[in-house]
């Protein structure tokens, strides 16, 4: 078994790059190539154990480097924020061109290789292809690009992921501490409502999605409890 992250320094990339290391699973730890702060994820991922993959974003070049590494899965745990968009100059519909066109790019890079890994999504709850917001959109775009991809799937849906992060998300932060204040409202949900739309942190998330990603069931799409 063999791990190719895509979003490896991200904030759950980065732990779930963490704990497959420790479990002593092969992992292949993805930086762009045009990252600001190559050297140093270069540096931080290997020191976990992670073999380093610089690969640019194009499904040929994805896909070659998927079989070089005769990857298994295929964790897509990607997304920009308006802050890291208007630092990488990407400009529009940033999830548009994000989170769902770098999907689509991985999906068709696992569909072109002779591995055919199992596609381990980081999705979002109320993602849909129909809904209003350009956030919600992209998600539901990109997890409609994973289910019709022909390959093994699974995804995970989370509420608001939060923890100490290098950079300050106060929104993240305050729609956790609301949500899950709310939630705690006595008899208000039932316990499996309560569960889907708590908040979690990487590491818990992490766990939860390799769990997943080395199940012997796929093509599920997986929240609340079942991310604990
Ligand atoms: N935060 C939440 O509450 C929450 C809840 C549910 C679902 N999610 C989804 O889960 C995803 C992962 O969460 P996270 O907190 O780990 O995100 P994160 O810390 O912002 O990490 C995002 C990853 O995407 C990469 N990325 C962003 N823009 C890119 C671009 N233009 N080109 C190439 N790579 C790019 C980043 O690479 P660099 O480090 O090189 O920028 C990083 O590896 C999010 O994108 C989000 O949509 C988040």
């Amino acid at each position: 078994m063999t791990a190719f992250v895509l979003g490896a320094t991200g904030f759950v990339g980065r732990e779930v790059v963490r704990q497959l290391a420790v479990r002593a699973t092969p992992v292949v730890a993805h930086i762009r190539p045009d990252s600001k702060s190559l050297a140093e994820w270069k540096q931080k991922l290997e020191a976990l154990g992670a073999i380093i993959d610089t690969t640019t974003w194009d499904p040929a070049a994805l896909a070659t480097a998927i079989d070089r590494h005769a990857a298994t899965q295929l964790y897509i745990l990607i997304g920009t924020t308006r802050g890291k968009a208007k630092a990488d100059a990407v400009d529009g519909d940033i999830y548009e061109k994000v989170d769902y066109g770098l999907t689509k790019i991985a999906v068709e890079a696992a569909q072109r290789s002779q591995h055919k890994p199992r596609l381990v999504y980081l999705s979002g709850i109320g993602a849909s292809a129909t809904a209003r917001g350009a956030y919600m959109r992209a998600r539901g775009k990109a997890e409609d690009a994973v289910r019709g991809s022909g390959l093994p799937w699974v995804m995970a849906q989370p509420a608001i992921i939060t923890g100490e992060r290098d950079e300050s998300r106060l929104g993240e932060h305050v729609g956790a501490v609301v949500g899950d204040g709310l939630l705690a409202v006595a008899g208000l949900f039932s316990k499996s409502l309560q569960q889907k739309y708590a908040s979690t942190t990487p590491d818990i998330l992490a766990s939860a999605l390799i769990r997943i990603g080395e199940a012997p069931e796929h093509d599920r799409a997986f929240a609340g409890a079942d991310l604990r």
